[in-house]
């Protein structure tokens, strides 16, 4: 049985945090780290947290932590036991009801968005709200950068910039990186977004409508691998061409799809990729599915996944 003190971090740790709660669990340790000091690892989804107990603790031990967290934490009002890890294609977890009302459906905000979705149903991690942001940003800075050298070459053609978000989930990247360039004045570009799982594009139309952003983002349900494979008429009318931007989030599995980036990109596509483990293995399997057809790679740190593993963000130029 767990010790009753090992509460208390995770109670300090929520009141320093109090006002965003994705601020809150960027600046959690992540699950290992946490464990190892004898705290109980969660997740906070706005109105509902998750945590994530050791293998052998009592359901009664885990009821009581589970409504003690409900009554110091007033803007949650769900308590779930993680019960399974994150699996398969989908990347699904999934959760028990400890505490508080009985519901699987959070709302969510990070970025000036919304979100609403089930846990159990999709993807999501509010570990990635600062990736988020910095990618929006990223996409901003290479847009404007893009127009005013336009301008220098006194071109009088209009850009717009077509964006493609694979692996999209819910939509957190397409609905952060939409408000982030209307917040910056930048109102001409096309966003993208592919998913494999139904629920997760149910959750996405959704939460699309939620944040006013039907008229910027397309929702194209199905294999990323299959995106190409579309007929032509069929591929023109989901707006399916060359990308300024790709962005892959990618499923922790062995397919890079890079292949289908590269198919799917011009010359001078950015791409955005997420790769996992050590830098040198996530350097390699770009260079391998790549051969030549990129530039330079930068690369950087994008959170743990477990101890001594990483996501990386690499970004790189196709040419
Ligand atoms: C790591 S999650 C990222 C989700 C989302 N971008 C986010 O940040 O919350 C990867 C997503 O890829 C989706 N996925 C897995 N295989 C896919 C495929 N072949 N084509 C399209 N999407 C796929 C999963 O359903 C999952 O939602």
């Amino acid at each position: 049985m767990t010790s009753t003190k090992s509460y208390k971090p995770i109670q300090r740790n929520l009141q320093n945090i109090h006002h965003s709660t994705s601020e809150a669990v960027l600046q959690a340790k992540p699950f290992y780290k946490r464990s190892r000091s004898n705290k109980i690892p969660q997740d906070l989804l706005g109105n509902i947290a998750i945590l994530k107990f050791p293998r052998r603790t009592f359901w009664i031990t885990k009821k009581l932590k589970a409504r003690k967290f409900l009554k110091q934490n007033k803007q949650v009002t769900t308590v779930l036991e993680k019960t399974e890890k994150i699996q398969g294609r989908l990347r699904t977890a999934k959760t028990k009801h400890l505490a508080g009302i009985k519901t699987k459906q959070a709302t969510y905000k990070e970025n000036n968005c919304t979100f609403k979705f089930d846990v159990d149903k999709s993807y999501f991690s509010p570990r990635l709200s600062n990736e988020r942001k910095m990618v929006a940003d990223e996409i901003a800075k290479l847009i404007s950068k893009a127009k005013s050298e336009k301008r220098k070459a006194k071109s009088a053609k209009s850009i717009t910039s077509n964006i493609l978000i694979l692996f999209a989930g819910i939509a957190p990247y397409p609905i952060v990186i939409a408000k982030h360039l209307l917040s910056k004045k930048i109102t001409n570009f096309k966003i993208i977004a592919n998913e494999l799982n139904t629920e997760a594009i149910k959750e996405a139309k959704k939460n699309i409508i939620l944040n006013k952003l039907q008229k910027y983002i397309t929702l194209i349900p199905g294999d990323a691998n299959k995106l190409r494979k579309a007929k032509s008429e069929k591929r023109k009318a989901n707006k399916i061409k060359n990308f300024d931007f790709i962005l892959m989030p990618r499923p922790n599995l062995n397919d890079t799809f890079l292949k289908t980036a590269l198919k799917l990109s011009k010359k001078g596509t950015t791409i955005f990729y997420h790769g996992f483990g050590t830098k040198e293995k996530v350097l390699n399997e770009i260079r391998k599915d790549t051969i030549n057809k990129i530039g330079k790679i930068k690369i950087r740190k994008a959170g743990d996944i477990k101890p001594y593993e990483y996501r990386w963000q690499a970004q790189f130029k196709v040419k």
